[in-house]
C-alpha cells in the first residue's frame, strides 16, 4: 500500500477520535518524519493538486505550489491542518473589512511543519523560495461541495468558487521558478 493511501486510513482514523484536529494533527507528524518516502511518491511532473479523500468529516488533498504564481484568494469556511513535506508553502492572510480585503499577515508552513489556519481564513498561496512547494492539506469538512467565495484581488469583491473563476484570478508573484 502506498504510504499515501496508508496516511489517508490513518487520518480518516483520527478524524473519528474526540479531538479530531489533536488527532489528525498528530498522524501528519508521523508522516512528516517520514517525509523522504511522501516525496518519493510525488511525481515531479504529475498534476499539481490531487484529492486524495473527501467525506462530511475531512477532506484530504495533495498540493504543490510554485513560486512564480499566486493562487487567488479564497476561503475554506472549515478549519485546515497544512503539513509541508518538499519546500516551503506561503499563505498571504486576509480579513474582510468591508467591501474589501486587507492583508492582516502571512504565515508560512516550511519543509517539515504543521500550521494550522482557522475556519473564517481567507488566504492567497504560493511558494517561498525559488522551488516548489509540496504540503497534505487536510480541511474539516467536505470541501468540495461547500458553497466557498474567491476574492476578486482588484476589487475584493466575493466570486464563487468554480475552477474557470480560480484559473483566471491567479497572479504572478514576480518570482521565477528555478
Ligand atoms: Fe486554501
Amino acid at each position: 500500500m502506498s504510504t499515501f493511501q496508508t496516511l489517508v486510513d490513518r487520518i480518516r482514523e483520527a478524524a473519528e477520535e474526540p479531538d479530531p484536529r489533536g488527532a489528525v494533527r498528530a498522524v501528519l507528524g508521523d508522516a512528516l518524519e517520514e517525509a523522504e518516502a511522501l516525496r518519493g511518491e510525488t511525481p515531479p511532473d504529475g498534476p499539481d493538486e490531487i484529492n486524495l479523500y473527501e467525506d462530511d468529516r475531512v477532506s484530504i488533498w495533495r498540493s504543490r505550489f510554485q513560486p512564480d504564481v499566486l493562487m487567488p484568494a479564497h476561503e475554506h469556511q472549515v478549519p485546515v491542518l497544512i503539513a509541508c513535506y518538499s519546500g516551503a508553502e506561503k499563505s498571504l492572510l486576509y480579513a474582510r473589512n468591508g467591501e474589501v480585503l486587507q492583508q492582516t499577515g502571512t504565515v508560512i508552513a516550511k519543509e517539515g511543519e504543521i500550521i494550522e489556519l482557522p475556519e473564517d481564513a481567507i488566504h492567497k498561496v504560493t511558494a517561498e523560495g525559488t522551488r516548489p512547494s509540496e504540503a497534505l492539506h487536510v480541511y474539516f469538512g467536505p470541501l468540495t461541495r461547500l458553497d466557498r467565495a474567491l476574492f476578486d484581488p482588484e476589487s475584493g469583491k466575493t466570486l464563487p468558487f468554480t475552477m474557470a473563476n480560480f484559473e483566471a484570478l491567479k497572479q504572478s508573484t514576480g518570482n521565477a521558478a528555478g
